[in-house]
């Protein structure tokens, strides 16, 4: 349980646990490392990975492991349809792990090959992203973990025509301080600091409202604040700019920017790799200053500036982190981040009242009961 007591200044005092949350859809890789016949490996709490690309396209997902004596499956072969161990040949159809071959049986032997499955995980592409499904630990086979599943994260876009970037950086501490990292107004003007972001000077006082969605929360639809970059960007087409993010379990920031037919839409995840460290990733789509050249560059220098900063940062906390100190969180500024710690801990009792929890089940209880402002200077 991340949470402690309140101390008499008001503020609480706790460190995350970080326990994972299991059930869910995280982003692997990037599909763009699957080509031809290559074994790709990934890290997704904790569990390592091997991915590929079906020569009908499909991505897969299995379980870096043989299942006859351990060894990584991406030291083996891959022939577009099969993977081979590079053991004893086992081979393995990889979207269902189920096993096709076992070089060594004989006329003698009466094993079933097929009766023997590697783990495969369900994988899906999306905005460039390999995701995939990781089910709680001991819920059996792929197919058992089916009606279970989610719908596959997909970054919202307003129209056919658009630009995309990608941005990712590891961060070297849990998933937990990755999060509120990414939700935390106040670090904007210290850790961001740039002539053409915002300085420490030009800190004012916001009031922004919030609503619950589904284990979530929104930062309802609002006009950015005057000293921020997109509404200096987007000043110059003079319309109304609207912004709304949101947040959602295990790790989803998404953030739209709507400024009359000119759009910006982002989403952000915080992935954890183990138990101790975790990845950001950034999917950003936009058709503002669609005809403008080089700005898909310009926006990618900008932005990796800007993931930069915050992994930085990030690699300075783990430094203090290593010798466990207490730590707090205030109002109204860390709100978000006890809005996430309660959440997750609501969809934690959900899991553990009902052995099953399938959609219909009874919803995690929601931290908030209604909008709510939140005020802080940044
Ligand atoms: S370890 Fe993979 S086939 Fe034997
Ligand atoms: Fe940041």
């Amino acid at each position: 349980m991340p949470f402690a007591t309140t101390t008499e200044t008001g503020a609480s005092i706790q460190g995350p646990t970080a326990t994972l949350l299991y059930d869910d859809w995280y982003p692997a890789l990037r599909t763009s490392t699957l080509r031809g016949n290559k074994l790709a490996t990934a890290m997704l709490l904790g569990i390592p990975l091997v991915l590929g690309r079906r020569s009908n396209g499909r991505v897969f997902a299995m379980r870096d492991s043989c299942p006859h004596r351990g060894i990584p499956l991406s030291y083996g072969w891959f022939d577009g349809k099969h993977v081979t161990c590079r053991y004893h040949g086992w081979e393995f159809e990889p979207c269902s792990g189920q096993c096709a071959s076992i070089p060594s049986l004989s006329s003698h032997d009466h094993l079933d090959a097929t009766r023997i499955f590697a783990t495969a995980f369900h994988c899906e592409e999306r905005d460039g992203h390999a995701w995939v499904f990781i089910p709680r630990p001991g819920s059996g086979r792929k197919g058992e973990s089916a009606e279970r599943l989610k719908a596959v994260p997909e970054l919202v876009k307003f129209g056919p025509r658009f630009r995309t970037a990608h941005l990712s950086a590891n961060l070297p501490c849990n998933v937990d301080h990755g999060i509120i990292g990414l939700m935390d107004p106040a670090h904007g003007p210290f850790v961001h600091q740039a002539w053409w972001w915002r300085s420490r000077a030009s800190i004012r006082e916001k009031t922004k409202r919030f609503e619950p969605i589904l284990e979530g929360f929104r930062m309802s639809a609002h006009a950015p604040s005057g000293n921020s970059a997109p509404y200096k960007l987007l000043g110059v087409y003079g319309q109304p700019i609207e912004t709304t993010i949101d947040f959602v379990l295990p790790n989803r920031r998404t953030e739209i920017i709507r400024c009359g037919d000119k759009w910006f839409s982002s989403l952000t995840t915080v992935t954890p790799v183990t138990a101790s460290t975790c990845r950001i990733d950034v999917v950003a789509a936009w058709n503002i200053f669609y005809y403008v050249p080089f700005v898909t560059p310009i926006a990618k220098f900008f932005g990796a500036k800007f993931v930069r900063q915050d992994q930085i940062t990030m690699i300075q906390q783990a430094e203090g982190l290593r010798h466990n100190p207490s730590l707090m969180l205030i109002d109204d500024a860390d709100k978000p981040a006890k809005w996430y710690f309660a959440l997750k801990q609501a969809r934690l009792d959900a899991n553990s009242q009902v052995s099953d929890a399938r959609p219909g089940a009874p919803a995690a209880k929601h931290p908030m009961d209604g909008p709510v402002d939140l005020h802080w200077r940044s």
